[in-house]
């Protein structure tokens, strides 16, 4: 197993789409000394946001990821801003990094052309990105389209920093998560389901049964009223398959015959959908009445363990003095 880091930032709501797409994989998969998991709440301060609210998403995506199947005996689990390994690394990272090389983010162009205040570290976030990857020895980052770019400055940066300083980096790559699992919004099911944008579009993790079943029967279907898996023609009801898919495992084209109604379908996907969550649900009401304090300090003293000669590598390659200067012989100054 390639050492893999997967990080979820605390803003929005994991959903379905989260779930199938990064949570499940990641669970099934869990290796000891090669699985790390983040949350990632440095991250959640790239834009405006109340600052309680950051501070209980942190706590109940460590609570709900754990609800999920993330076993600390098994995965590195911290909450990123435990470490300050993250933001130290993050300056030096920045020091080898272009101002156009950032600039060119796509996603940092689409949102700051939205947002009227854009802080600097909506600019800087990527290499923030890269520092979390970078300090771990990460071989592959499984991420969905949207920050794939982000995993290739991420690439650029260690070729350019082992390059012209001392080889300390791994170089580490993008990995696609499972094509089946690409679940779609209910309501505008040519969109991803997103975790802040569409509440009627997206099946939360933690929506209450009714409120799943009710998204579900809500959702966007298609013109022609026969039940077919043609995600050109019919992108809502292959969404309703594929989430049935991703839950049951049936394969689409041949479970949309078995259904001879949208109704059918979506009471169908509803189902299979409240199945699912129901046990997460039920770990998640018990882990957020449990203290994960010393878990999480558990999981950040384990990471500091790893990060630390990362960053003292890095540190002393860009030059910067070693931590036992000046007990070190050899060290001249500059002629
Ligand atoms: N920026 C990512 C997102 O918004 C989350 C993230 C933070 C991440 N650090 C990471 C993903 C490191 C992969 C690797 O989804």
């Amino acid at each position: 197993m390639p050492r893999r880091l997967t990080a979820f930032t605390p803003s929005g709501e994991l959903h379905l789409g989260n779930y199938f797409g990064a949570i499940e994989p990641l669970v099934r998969d869990q290796t000891p000394g090669e699985t790390i998991v983040f949350v990632s709440d440095l991250h959640a301060l790239t834009l405006w946001h109340d600052p309680a609210e950051v501070r209980g998403r942190t706590a109940q995506f460590a609570a709900l990821l754990l609800a999920c199947g993330v076993d600390p005996d098994r995965a590195l689990f911290a909450v990123q801003s435990q470490i300050p390994e993250h933001t130290e690394l993050h300056y030096l990272l920045e020091c080898a990094t272009g101002f156009g090389e950032a600039r060119r983010m796509i996603q940092f162009k689409e949102k700051s052309a939205r947002g009227q205040q854009v802080r600097v570290s909506l600019l800087t976030y990527p290499i923030l990105m890269a520092a979390d990857i970078l300090l771990y020895d990460t071989e592959e980052v499984p991420v969905g389209q949207d920050q794939r770019q982000h995993v290739e400055l991420a690439r650029d940066i260690a070729i350019r920093f082992n390059a012209a300083y001392r080889p300390v980096f791994t170089v580490p790559r993008a990995v696609n998560p499972p094509v089946a699992a690409r679940i779609m919004d209910l309501i505008t099911p040519t969109d991803k389901m997103s975790k802040s944008v569409s509440a009627a579009g997206s099946l939360r993790l933690l929506d209450p049964p009714e409120v799943l079943r009710r998204k579900v029967m809500r959702a966007t279907t298609d013109g022609d009223a026969r039940v077919r898996y043609d995600p050109e023609r019919q992108p809502g009801v292959a969404n309703l398959l594929t989430i049935l898919s991703a839950c049951t495992g049936a394969e689409p084209t041949r479970s949309a015959e078995t259904f001879g109604s949208y109704g059918e379908l979506k009471r169908a996907v509803a189902d299979v959908v409240v199945a699912m969550v129901e046990p997460i649900q039920r770990r998640y009401t018990t882990l957020a009445h449990t203290d994960l304090r010393e878990l999480l300090a558990s999981g950040a003293a384990a990471a500091r363990e790893l990060a630390r000669p990362k960053l003292i590598a890095a540190r002393e390659a860009i030059g910067l003095l070693p931590a036992d200067y000046p007990a070190t012989p050899g060290i001249r100054p500059i002629a």
